[in-house]
């Protein structure tokens, strides 16, 4: 949502046949062209190891967040309803001539203000805008806002650098002494245009597995290949545990109130006012939604 956009102009002209400058990634003076055909527009492939184990994760309706070209899009609305957002209005409108049936601008990063709670079944966010998070204060506040959009049990399927490898070739990066963390920094030039700069935190997929805690979200599996991991969280249905005192129930159907309220006056090794005797914790209903905390 910036006014430069050399990043979303050079896709959008790539895509329209119309780029005749190359798009270069820069930190300081190092440079590298931005492989575009390469990276946003190959074809979804469900058959290849990488593409079922990501499907496999993905279902109810989709929220695809940072969706680029729409290379992912293209492919899971044939499956799911499927929402593809974008901060750069260049890449929703090369989304839409693509073929991409719900391309919206829109932030990652402020889901909350955006959807309605439970809106969404699965989530995906591939091509490692996650790190824009910037920190791991901005990674928990992510997840919990992706809680807050998402339905109970739902799942997400997230990308990343992994700060633990050896990653000193990747451009901008800058590594951190602290272990599953680091630094990435970078812009983008275009035909003229200069993007702002880019920084981008670097988490391990045991930092994220940390930063998720308390947010509803865990991670349920990594696949990871040579520094680069995908890894897919699982959001937890939320369930109510219905205690039973079976003591309790029994003096309430023969009519001792006087034993209920003797059970509730009393401390016992349940705690304060708890009764004895057997409990059944049923668990596994789920009843509903829980806002969670950002
Ligand atoms: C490397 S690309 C990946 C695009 C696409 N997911 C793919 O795999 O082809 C990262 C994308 O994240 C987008 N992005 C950056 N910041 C974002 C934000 N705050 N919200 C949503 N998307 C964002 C960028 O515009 C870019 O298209």
């Amino acid at each position: 949502m910036t006014t430069a956009d050399p990043f979303g102009r050079a896709i959008r002209d790539f895509h329209r046949g119309e780029q005749d400058e190359p798009l270069i990634d820069r930190d300081g003076e190092e440079t590298r062209v931005h492989p575009i055909e390469d990276f946003y527009f190959g074809t979804f492939d469900r058959d290849s190891e990488q593409g079922a184990w990501c499907a496999s994760w993905l279902d109810g309706a989709l929220l695809d967040m940072g969706a680029g070209a729409g290379r992912d899009t293209l492919h899971f609305q044939e499956h799911l309803e499927t929402v593809a957002i974008e901060p750069s209005a260049h890449l929703v409108e090369t989304m839409r001539e693509r073929g991409v049936r719900d391309a919206r601008v829109g932030d990652m990063f402020a889901l909350r203000e955006t959807f309605e709670r439970d809106r969404f079944g699965s989530a995906l966010a591939i091509g490692t805008q996650v790190g824009l998070a910037g920190s791991m204060q901005g990674l928990r506040r992510f997840l919990s806002d992706l809680a807050f959009v998402t339905m109970p049990g739902a799942s997400a399927v997230l990308d990343g650098y992994d700060p633990n490898h050896e990653s000193e070739d990747l451009l901008g990066y800058r590594a951190d002494p602290t272990r599953g963390l680091a630094h990435r920094v970078l812009h983008f030039e275009y035909d003229g245009d200069v993007g702002e700069t880019l920084y981008f935190r670097l988490f391990s997929p045991d930092r994220v597995r940390e930063a998720a805690v308390g947010t509803g979200w865990s991670v349920a599996e990594v696949s990871t290949d040579a520094g680069y991991y995908r890894l897919a969280l699982t959001k937890e249905l939320l369930v109510v545990a219905a205690v039973v005192r079976v003591d309790l129930l029994h003096f309430l159907l023969i009519g001792r109130f006087d034993l209920v309220r003797a059970c509730f006056g009393r401390k016992s090794e349940h705690g304060e006012g708890g009764a004895r005797g057997i409990e059944f914790v049923l668990v596994g209903c789920e009843v509903g939604r829980v806002e969670r905390q950002s």
